[in-house]
């Protein structure tokens, strides 16, 4: 049986959800990561930076920009000490910028993926998994990384739930 991680990246705050910015206390791409948990059991590990990024929706997402431009890789409050027990690895992130998050990329590179499966999933507000997928095969070195991810619009994960747990299931 695989042991399985399911690692994400969340913004909890304000966020644009389909013409108005509202204020989440979970984060849509936690809650996929939850659903899928709930679908194939695993642990949870969740990808956080130690700076936070502003309040405000607007500024935060101009910080994100100049993080991608920069190619910056933000530190991390924690890394999963135990990565090595884990052969398969859900992988799930927010589109941003038509990529992904900076603080993913610190996760994926800190780790070699030698004899692992990353299966990444994305919520974004349309465009999927933009470039992310490339992103992350010059990023995880020796991963095996399943191509056939889920995107899911951020607004719509509630309901995209059994969708989203069958897909995972699928995978196992
Ligand atoms: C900094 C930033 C950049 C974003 N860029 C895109 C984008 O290029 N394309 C897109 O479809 N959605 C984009 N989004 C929307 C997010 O992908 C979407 O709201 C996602 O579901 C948020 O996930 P979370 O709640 O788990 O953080 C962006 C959001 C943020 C905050």
């Amino acid at each position: 049986m695989a042991k399985i991680l399911i690692a994400y990246f969340s913004m909890t705050g304000q966020t644009w959800a389909g013409g108005d910015i509202v204020d989440l206390e979970k984060g849509f791409t936690n809650i996929a990561a939850e659903y899928i948990q709930q679908a194939v059991g695993g642990d949870l590990f969740h990808i956080e930076q130690v700076r936070q990024y502003a309040k405000d929706h607007f500024a935060m997402i101009d910080e994100a920009k100049k993080e991608l431009q920069e190619n910056a890789r933000p530190a991390l409050k924690k890394f999963c000490d135990d990565l090595d027990d884990y052969d398969t690895v859900f992988l799930g992130y927010p589109n941003w910028w038509g990529s992904l998050p900076m603080p993913v990329l610190t996760f994926v590179e800190h780790y070699d993926w030698t004899g692992k499966r990353i299966i990444p999933f994305v919520t974004s507000g349309g465009s999927g998994f933009g470039r992310s997928l490339q992103v992350l095969e010059k990023s995880a070195k020796g991963a095996d990384i399943d191509k056939s991810g889920l995107a899911v619009l951020g607004v719509q994960v509630e309901k995209n739930k059994a969708e989203i747990q069958r897909w995972a299931k699928e995978k196992i």
